[in-house]
C-alpha cells in the first residue's frame, strides 16, 4: 500500500475560545482587497498570554485584548506571528489575559482571490458586455481563515454577527435576513456606499458562514411552513431560478416533517455563482451553487440537468439540518454530512418525483462506484483520521459519498423507516446547535430500534473495503441448504493474508423463485453459516441481496448463477436485483474470479431489457471492457456486440420524445442514440447528421436530451467545419448548462489534430477554471489516443494546472478522471515516476488509486484478450485468421 506522508498537524488551544463573532466586512471589487474587522467575545478558560487561531492570506493590522473586569485597560499586542504551513497565527500579549471573559479585536486586510476558496471573486460579463466581479465566500472545509481570522474548527461553534459595506447599487447577502440598511460616511461625506448588518446567526461553525455580494435578481416564494425561499441568479436569467425554487419550495416541509424539526431559520437563499470549484455548498441560510446545479431553462435543459438540480437542492437542503445543525465534531466524521445527504437527496427527490426511479439509479451513480473504488488496496475506511487542510480536502471522495449513502441505505432497510426516522430525530434533538460523531447516531438508532446499530454499523465505517458473499446450494425435497460465507473482496481477486482478518455484520435479504413476497432476513455475523429455506423447488433461483441494499457483492455457484438467468430475462426480477446480478458478475470478471466471456455471454439475457437504469449500468460496464480491449485492438467486435444490444431500444423509443413519456424515456433515448453512434451504427450516424444540420441552421432545434449525444456522435466522424462549427454554439447561448454540453463533447473529436485544439481550448480563457476539467476529462475519456494526448499534456502543464487548482480537489478528479483508463505497465510506470517528483498532498491517494487501477487493467487485459478475442471470432463478430 503506499506510503502516504502525513504532514504535521495539531487542534488549536482552548485556552481561550470564541463565543460571537461581531464580523464588518468591505470588499473592493476592483483593487480585490478587503478590510475586515472582527471583534471576537471570548472566553479565556485558562491564563494565557497567546491566543493562537487560524488565518491563511491575511495581512493583520492591529490586534487588541480588553478584558472585561479591566474596561480602561487595553492590552495591545506586541507580537503577531504567522505559521503559513500551520495556516494560524499566534498573537502574543505583553500580559497575560485574565480567566472570564474577553473581546478580542482584529482589524485586517485579506484578497479576493480567484482560487474560488476563502473570499474569492467571480468574473461575468454583464448584458451590456462590461465585465463585471462577484465577491463570494466557500469555507468549507478550512478556508474560512481566508475571510477572517477566526477559530477555524467545526466544533467550536459561535453565533455571528456579519455587517457588509458595499456600493449601494449591489445585492449583499448573508446567512441571515437584513436587520437594517444605513448610508456609509466616509468621514463627513456621504459615499456611495451602504452598510448592511445581517441578523444574528444561530450558533454555526465557521465553515458554514457565507457572504455574498453582487448583480443578482431573484425569484421567490414562501413554503408551506412559512420559510421564504428565493433562487438569485445573473441578471437576465432570474426565470432559469423557478425549477429550484419550485423544489426547495416542496423540499424544505418534506425534511421538517421527515426530521420533526422545522427549518430553523426566517429565510433560505440559494444563489448561483459564475465561478464555483464544487457543485453547491450549503452554508446556512445562503446555499451556492453552480449555475449548472441550480438554473434550468424551461425549452434548452435536458431531463438529466433538471434531475442533478433536483438532486442537488434535494442534498444541500438535507445538510441545513444534518450538518449545519448538527454538525460533525471532526473531519473525521465528514461521511456522516456527506453520506447522509447523499441518501437522503434521494428520498426527497423520490417525494418531489416519484416517477423518476431515482431509487434504482441511486445503485448507479452510489452503490456502483462505491463499490468499485473500495475495492481497492488504496481505498480507506470512512472514518479515517485527518489532520492537515489537504487531508480534510481528500476524503471529499467516493467513500464519504457514495459508500456513505449506500451503507445508510443498507441500514435504513435494516431498520425499516418507522424506527430509522425515530432515532434519526432523537439524534438531531439531542445534538442540535452542537457537534457529534459517528457513533452518537448508532447509539440513537440503537436506543430507537432495539437493534445492534453499533456493532453492525461500526463494522463498514472502521474497516475499509466490503464483502464478497459467496454462496453454494443443496437441495433436498421441498427444501435448500444454503453454505453461505464472507471474506473481503479485492479489486485483484486475490486475499493475501493482510486481508483475512476482516469481518463485517451483513444483514441480508434472500428470495428464491417460489417465495419472492417474504424473503428470509438474517444477519451474517461470522465468516460462514448455513440457512436453509424452505418450499424451494430444484429449479427455482435463489437471490442474495434481494431488492440490493446490501453494499456487498455476491459470487454464486454457476449452477445457481445459471437459474438466476430466465428470471432476468423473463424479469421476474426487479431492475434493481436485474442491474445488481449483472454489476457484481461484471466485477467478478474484472477481478479474475470469471472470464470477460462469461460477463459477455450473461448480456445476452438483457436483450428485452427496458430500464433506464439497467442500460446504463451495463454501458458503463461494457464501456469499460471497449476501452481495455482498445489497448489489445479489439474494438471493431465490441462495436458490433454494442450495435446489437441496443438497436432494439431506439426501434421501442423512436427518435422523437413522444407526449408525457417517462422521464427515463428520454434518458434511455439520448443513451442509446449516444453508444449506437459511438459504435459507428450506420442509421444513427445519419439521423444525427440530419438533426444536427437542422439544428445549425435554425429549422429545428435538436431536443434537449438529445443533443448532448448528437453532438457527440456528429464530432466523432466530423472534421474541422463540425468542430468550430459546435465551438461557435458556444457563444450563441448564456445557458452555462448548453455551453457545458458542448464544451464536453469536444472529447468526442476525431483524430490527434482536433484533440489537440480541445485541449488548447480547454485550456484557454474562454473556458472557466471551475470547467476545465470536465473538459481535459472528456478528451482523457475518449480512448487511447485522447488518453495519450491528455497525460503529455497534463504532464507538460503540470505547474499551471496545479497552480489553478492550488492542489485542490478538482486536481484529484483530473488525474483521477484522466489516467485511471490506461492499461499497461509502461504507463504505470511513467505516471509514479512524474508524480514522485511533484508535491500534490491533496492528491496523494488518488495517484496511488490510479496506479492501482492501471495495474489492475494490465492483468486484466493479459488475462482475458486472447479468450476474448475466440469468442468474437466463434460468433463472427470479428473474422476468425
Ligand atoms: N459540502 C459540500 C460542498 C463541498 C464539496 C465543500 C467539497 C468542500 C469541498 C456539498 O454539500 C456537496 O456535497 N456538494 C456536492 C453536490 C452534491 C449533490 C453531491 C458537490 O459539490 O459535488
Ligand atoms: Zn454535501
Amino acid at each position: 500500500m503506499a506510503n502516504i506522508k502525513k504532514l504535521p498537524f495539531s487542534r488549536l488551544p482552548k485556552a481561550v475560545i470564541p463565543v460571537h463573532y461581531a464580523l464588518e466586512i468591505k470588499p473592493n471589487l476592483k483593487t480585490f482587497k478587503f478590510n475586515g474587522r472582527v471583534v471576537v467575545d471570548t472566553k479565556v478558560n485558562e491564563e494565557t498570554d497567546e491566543i493562537l487561531i487560524n488565518s491563511a492570506d491575511i495581512e493583520i493590522l492591529r490586534a487588541s485584548f480588553n478584558s472585561v473586569e479591566s474596561e480602561s485597560k487595553r492590552n495591545l499586542c506586541s507580537n503577531i506571528t504567522y505559521h503559513e504551513t500551520d495556516e494560524t497565527v499566534s498573537i502574543k500579549y505583553p500580559q497575560k489575559l485574565a480567566k472570564g471573559d474577553g473581546k478580542l479585536m482584529i482589524d485586517y486586510v485579506g484578497i479576493l482571490n480567484d482560487k474560488m476558496k476563502g473570499f474569492y471573486r467571480s468574473k461575468f460579463t454583464a448584458v451590456d458586455g462590461s465585465e463585471r466581479y462577484v465577491a463570494v465566500t466557500q469555507f468549507e472545509s478550512t478556508d474560512a481563515r481566508r475571510a477572517l481570522p477566526c477559530w477555524d474548527e467545526p466544533a467550536i461553534k459561535a453565533t455571528f454577527d456579519v455587517t457588509m459595506i458595499v456600493p449601494k447599487d449591489k445585492v449583499a447577502l448573508s446567512n441571515m435576513v437584513t436587520a437594517s440598511f444605513t448610508d456609509y460616511r466616509e468621514t463627513e461625506n456621504i459615499s456611495d456606499l451602504k452598510v448592511i448588518k445581517f441578523a444574528k446567526t444561530p450558533i454555526m461553525s465557521t465553515y458554514l458562514l457565507a457572504f455574498v455580494v453582487g448583480d443578482f435578481e431573484y425569484v421567490e416564494a414562501r413554503s408551506a411552513d412559512g420559510v421564504l425561499v428565493r433562487v438569485y441568479a445573473p441578471i437576465g436569467k432570474k426565470d432559469q431560478g423557478k425549477f429550484a425554487l419550485d423544489v426547495a419550495v416542496k423540499t424544505l416541509p418534506f425534511y421538517k416533517d421527515y426530521f420533526n424539526i422545522p427549518y430553523p431559520l426566517p429565510k433560505i437563499d440559494l444563489i448561483a455563482i459564475a465561478d464555483f470549484a464544487a457543485g453547491a455548498m450549503e452554508n446556512w441560510g445562503l446555499v451556492t451553487y453552480r449555475e449548472t446545479a441550480l438554473l434550468i431553462d424551461p425549452v434548452n435543459s435536458s431531463s438529466s440537468n433538471k434531475q442533478w438540480v433536483a438532486i442537488v437542492v434535494g442534498h444541500e437542503l438535507a445538510h441545513q439540518w444534518f450538518g449545519n445543525l448538527v454538525t460533525m465534531e471532526w473531519w473525521t466524521h465528514l461521511w456522516l454530512n456527506e453520506g447522509f445527504a447523499s441518501w437522503i437527496e434521494y428520498l426527497c427527490v423520490d417525494h418531489c418525483f416519484p416517477e423518476w426511479d431515482i431509487w434504482t439509479q441511486f445503485l448507479v451513480m452510489d452503490s456502483a462506484r462505491a463499490l468499485e473504488l473500495d475495492s481497492l488496496n488504496n481505498s480507506h475506511p470512512i472514518e479515517v483520521p485527518v489532520g492537515h487542510p489537504s487531508e480534510v480536502d481528500e476524503i471529499f471522495d467516493a467513500i464519504s459519498y457514495q459508500k456513505g449513502s449506500s451503507i445508510i441505505a443498507m441500514l435504513h432497510d435494516f431498520l425499516g423507516d418507522d424506527g430509522f426516522r425515530s432515532g434519526l430525530n432523537h439524534y438531531l434533538e439531542k445534538f442540535k446547535y452542537s457537534n457529534a460523531q459517528t457513533e452518537d447516531l448508532w447509539e440513537s438508532l440503537e436506543g430507537a430500534t432495539q437493534k445492534p446499530v453499533n456493532k453492525v454499523m461500526s463494522s463498514w465505517t472502521r474497516q475499509m473495503g466490503y464483502p464478497v458473499v459467496s454462496v453454494s446450494a443443496k437441495h433436498s425435497g421441498q427444501s435448500v441448504e444454503l453454505e453461505i460465507s464472507q471474506s473481503k473482496f479485492c479489486a485483484d481477486g486475490q486475499l493475501d493474508s493482510s486481508h483475512e482478518n476482516y469481518e463485517w455484520l451483513i444483514p441480508m435479504v434472500i428470495a428464491n423463485g417460489s417465495n419472492n413476497k417474504q424473503p428470509v432476513k438474517i444477519i451474517l455475523d461470522e465468516k460462514s453459516k448455513s440457512v436453509t429455506l424452505q418450499d424451494v423447488k430444484q429449479d427455482d433461483w435463489v437471490k442474495i441481496n434481494f431488492g440490493q441494499f446490501g453494499f456487498y457483492r455476491v459470487r454464486y455457484t454457476s449452477d445457481m448463477l445459471l437459474k438466476l438467468v430466465p428470471a432476468v430475462a423473463n424479469k421476474v426480477l426487479s431492475p434493481r436485483d436485474r442491474l445488481g446480478l449483472q454489476n457484481d458478475t461484471f466485477a467478478l470478471t474484472k477481478a479474475g474470479l470469471l472470464n470477460t466471456t462469461d460477463y459477455l455471454d450473461l448480456l445476452q439475457a438483457f436483450s428485452k431489457e427496458d430500464n433506464y437504469t439497467v442500460w446504463s449500468d451495463i454501458i458503463g460496464n461494457f464501456g469499460s471492457i471497449i476501452s481495455l480491449m482498445e489497448y489489445a485492438n479489439l474494438t471493431d467486435g465490441f462495436k458490433a456486440v454494442g450495435i446489437e444490444l441496443l438497436t432494439d431500444i431506439v426501434k421501442t423509443l423512436g427518435w422523437e420524445m413522444k407526449a408525457n413519456e417517462k422521464h427515463t424515456d428520454g434518458l434511455l433515448r439520448s443513451l442509446a442514440v449516444l453508444h449506437l453512434g459511438r459504435f459507428g451504427h450506420t442509421e444513427t450516424m445519419a439521423e444525427a447528421k440530419s438533426k444536427f444540420a437542422a439544428h445549425l441552421d435554425g429549422t429545428k432545434a435538436i431536443d434537449p436530451d438529445l443533443r448532448s449525444a448528437i453532438y457527440k456522435v456528429v464530432l466523432s466522424e466530423g472534421d474541422e467545419t463540425t468542430f468550430n462549427a459546435l465551438l461557435k454554439l458556444i457563444d450563441t447561448t448564456d445557458l452555462q448548462e448548453e455551453k457545458m454540453r458542448v464544451m464536453v463533447s469536444l472529447g468526442a473529436a476525431n483524430g490527434e489534430h482536433l484533440l489537440t485544439r480541445a485541449l488548447e481550448f480547454a485550456m484557454s480563457d474562454k473556458v472557466r477554471s471551475q470547467d476545465k476539467v470536465f473538459i481535459i476529462e472528456s478528451i482523457a475519456r475518449s480512448g487511447k489516443i485522447g488518453r495519450q494526448l491528455t497525460w503529455n499534456f497534463m504532464k507538460q502543464n503540470w505547474d499551471k494546472l496545479n497552480s489553478i487548482y492550488q492542489g485542490g480537489f478538482l486536481l484529484s478528479r483530473l488525474i483521477k478522471g484522466c489516467l485511471s483508463g490506461f492499461a499497461g505497465e509502461e504507463f504505470s510506470a511513467d505516471i509514479r515516476e512524474f508524480f514522485s517528483t511533484k508535491s500534490v498532498p491533496a492528491a496523494e491517494r488518488t495517484i496511488e488509486q490510479v496506479i492501482e487501477s492501471i495495474e489492475l487493467n494490465t492483468k486484466w487485459l493479459s488475462r482475458d484478450v486472447s479468450s476474448v478475442t475466440s469468442w468474437m471470432q466463434n460468433k463472427n463478430y470479428i473474422p476468425s485468421k
